[in-house]
Formats: structure tokens, C-alpha cells, sequence
């Protein structure tokens, strides 16, 4: 069986799910692990009974050896840089979600893995859903008609993170690029991910900054709550609402609009840190007309038990031996970026902004390889 070799970037959180995932693939060796705390990527080591590999305190030092891929697990303002040097360095990468903060990082990223050859994978495992893949297909097939109007976003209650979450010379922003980027990733993955024009945007953080709801309030510095606007090259629109905090028990469902019919999506799950897309998909239902009465269809749920991280990691090192092309590649997610990027920009400057994206970045990602079987 060929093998292959990888390394771990940023050893908090998430790399553990990395870790785990890779040590369930036969064909991977986890050959070393690093983390700019002098100390963490040897303890991380220990802790997750890695033998054999080798701890480093700077990334620098993993990307001398020699690899097939590595896992990015670093705060997302660092996720440019690291991504771009591991790429020049001739790796393969699994970069987690976000992409980056800004538009200009998404596409030097892009650029580095053309001219490296090497792929750019980004992780958004809830696209290993099966009924991820189901309401993908169900919009694709035009059974909707022209869609034309999508509302997408997620609200937690009470679920704000703290630590490099909420810093933004660490995290760049906050709920509109951790948790946003899950819901414009389902939103714009299903609709073929269209090319963005404009934004208009609105963003605050009431709550961070409260020290009735966060303890670490006197260093929250990003969004808690976002709203947007984003108008598409293809006369759509998407409404966008994101929440870490409110005082509200949710921000709706995830609706299509098109002109045959209508579909309401719901996610999965309850609780403070649910509701955001992360994972599984809840309930979804057509509506549309019969024999001229107004009908609503529950469409029926696959039932199924992967873990969908697992998914995620086992289909980039697949990728990786099989020599096949990035499964969640950057060039599209780039097209996300731009919007994250508009809703930044818009925010700050309170007014729409306009979204350049250059020509040579897909029109639309829909006739990228997408594994629709179930
Ligand atoms: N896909 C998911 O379900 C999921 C879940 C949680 C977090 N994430 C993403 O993973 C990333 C990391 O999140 P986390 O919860 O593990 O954060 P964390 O703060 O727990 O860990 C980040 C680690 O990276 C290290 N680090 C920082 N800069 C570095 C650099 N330049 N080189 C090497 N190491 C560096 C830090 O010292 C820290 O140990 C974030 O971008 C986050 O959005 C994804």
C-alpha cells in the first residue's frame, strides 16, 4: 500500500481532530507536529500517544522535512502565510475554516498553489453530509426553478468562543468568519458558488464586549453579530445573519426561493453552540404547488453515522496518495473570501461595497468535480 507522510501545524483545539482522523488512515504516518509555543507541539505529542513523531517550535522547521501534506490548524490570521509557505515548501494542505481574513490573502493562497502545483484543500466537513450532498442536488437539478432569493446564517444564543477567537490580529474576525463561513459555504456550494458584485453590511459586538456575558470582554476586539446583503453577477440575492450571542432563540431557517418552488433547511442539533452548520442538516421541505393547492413535501433524510471531520481528513489524504485534485479546493472557496472580505469592508465603512474579484477566478464553481452519490 503506498504511504504517505504528514505534519500537524498549530497544535490547539482542532489539530487533535486532525490527529485522531490520520491515525485512522492505515496509509498515514504523522511524521512531526508544530506550534510556535515554545513546548505545546511536545506535549501534544504525549498527549494524543504519537510515537515517532517529531515535536518543532516553529513551522519553519516541519516544512524542511519531507512531506506529502500537512494539517493547518493555526489561528486564521496566520493561515495565509502558513499555507503559502508550506505550499512553496511542496507540500500538500488541509487548511481549517476560514480560508483567511482578507480577499488579497484568499487569492496569494490560490496563487501559491497554482504555481507550487501542490493542493489547497480548505475544511468545511459538513459538505461530507450526505444530505448536504442531497440539498445540493435537489437545488441543482432545478426542480426550484431560478433561484433568486437565498437566506442563510446561523444563531447561537449564548456561544461565544474566547482565547485566539476573539484577538483580530489572531482570529482577523470574529462569528462572521467562524461560524459564517459554514453557512456561506452550504449556501454558495449549493448554488454553484456564483460570483459575488456587492455587499452591504452590518456588524457589532454588544455582547463581547459586555463583562455580563463574556469574561474576557476587555480583550474581545471583533464581531458578535453580523448582517449582510450580497448581491450576485446572476441577479441573485442572499441575506445573510450570523449570531455568537442574542437575545433570541434563533436567526431562521436557510431558505431557497426560486420560481417553481421554495426550500426551508434546518440544522441539526440543540443547544448554546448549535444551530450553525457545522455539522448535519435537521429537516428539509419543498414547497411548492399541485394541482393548484399550496403543498409543502418533507423531503425525506438520509440516515447515516460517518463522522463527517473523519471524512474530511480521510478524503484530503486520499487525495494526497491518489494524486487526485483538491476535494474542497481554494479557487472556489476564494469566491467566499470576497464576500467575507465585502462584509468587512462594508461594516467598517457603513455603506455597500462593491466586489472585485479577477476575471480568472471561476465564474462559477458548478462544473467543479462535485461527488454527488450518496
Ligand atoms: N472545522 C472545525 O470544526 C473547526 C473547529 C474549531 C476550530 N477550527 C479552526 O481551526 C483553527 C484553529 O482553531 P483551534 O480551536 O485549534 O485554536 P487554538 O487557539 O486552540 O489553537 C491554535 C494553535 O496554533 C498555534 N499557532 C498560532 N500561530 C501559529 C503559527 N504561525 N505556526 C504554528 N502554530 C501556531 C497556537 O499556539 C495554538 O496552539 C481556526 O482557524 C479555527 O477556525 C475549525
Amino acid at each position: 500500500m503506498k504511504t504517505i507522510k504528514v505534519g500537524i501545524i498549530g497544535s490547539g483545539g482542532i489539530a487533535g481532530a486532525h490527529a485522531a482522523a490520520y491515525r485512522k488512515l492505515p496509509f498515514v504516518e504523522i511524521v512531526a507536529v508544530a506550534d510556535i509555543i515554545p513546548g505545546r507541539a511536545a506535549q501534544f505529542i504525549e498527549k494524543h500517544g504519537l510515537t515517532d513523531t517529531q515535536p518543532f517550535d516553529h513551522p519553519d522547521e516541519l516544512l524542511k522535512l519531507e512531506l506529502d501534506g500537512v494539517s493547518i490548524c493555526t489561528p486564521n490570521a496566520s493561515h495565509c502565510r502558513t499555507s503559502v509557505d508550506a505550499l512553496r515548501a511542496g507540500k500538500h494542505v488541509l487548511l481549517e475554516k476560514p480560508m483567511s481574513v482578507t480577499l488579497q490573502e484568499g487569492l496569494e493562497m490560490v496563487a501559491a498553489a497554482e504555481t507550487s502545483g501542490r493542493m489547497l484543500s480548505i475544511g468545511f466537513q459538513p459538505r461530507y453530509d450526505p444530505n448536504m450532498k442531497l440539498l445540493q442536488r435537489i437545488v441543482q437539478s432545478g426542480r426550484l426553478g431560478d433561484v433568486y432569493y437565498v437566506e442563510t446564517g446561523g444563531g447561537r444564543r449564548r456561544g461565544m468562543p474566547g482565547g485566539t477567537f476573539i484577538r483580530k490580529d489572531l482570529a482577523g474576525a470574529g462569528a462572521m468568519a467562524d461560524i459564517g463561513c459554514y453557512s456561506l459555504d452550504m449556501a454558495l456550494n449549493t448554488m454553484g458558488y456564483p460570483r459575488p458584485v456587492a455587499v452591504s453590511a452590518f456588524t457589532t459586538n454588544h455582547f463581547g464586549r459586555n463583562p455580563l456575558y463574556h469574561q474576557e470582554a476587555h480583550q474581545f476586539e471583533v464581531e458578535d453579530f453580523g448582517a449582510a446583503m450580497v448581491r450576485f453577477e446572476n441577479d441573485m440575492v442572499l441575506q445573510f445573519k450570523i449570531s455568537w450571542a442574542m437575545h433570541m432563540d434563533s436567526l431562521g431557517a436557510t431558505m431557497f426561493l426560486g420560481t417553481d418552488a421554495g426550500l426551508k433547511v434546518l440544522p441539526h442539533g440543540t443547544g448554546p453552540w448549535s444551530g450553525v452548520w457545522d455539522g448535519k442538516i435537521g429537516a428539509m421541505t419543498l414547497f411548492h404547488d399541485e394541482f393548484g393547492g399550496h403543498t409543502a413535501t418533507e423531503v425525506p433524510l438520509i440516515g447515516h453515522n460517518l463522522n463527517l471531520f473523519d471524512e474530511k481528513v480521510r478524503d484530503f489524504a486520499e487525495a494526497v496518495r491518489d494524486n487526485r485534485p483538491a476535494p474542497i479546493p481554494g479557487d472556489e472557496i476564494v469566491i467566499q473570501q470576497a464576500i467575507i472580505d465585502g462584509i468587512l469592508r462594508s461594516a467598517e465603512s457603513k455603506r455597500e461595497v462593491s466586489v472585485e474579484l479577477p476575471a480568472d477566478v471561476k465564474a462559477t464553481a458548478a462544473n467543479a468535480p462535485q461527488d454527488l452519490a450518496m
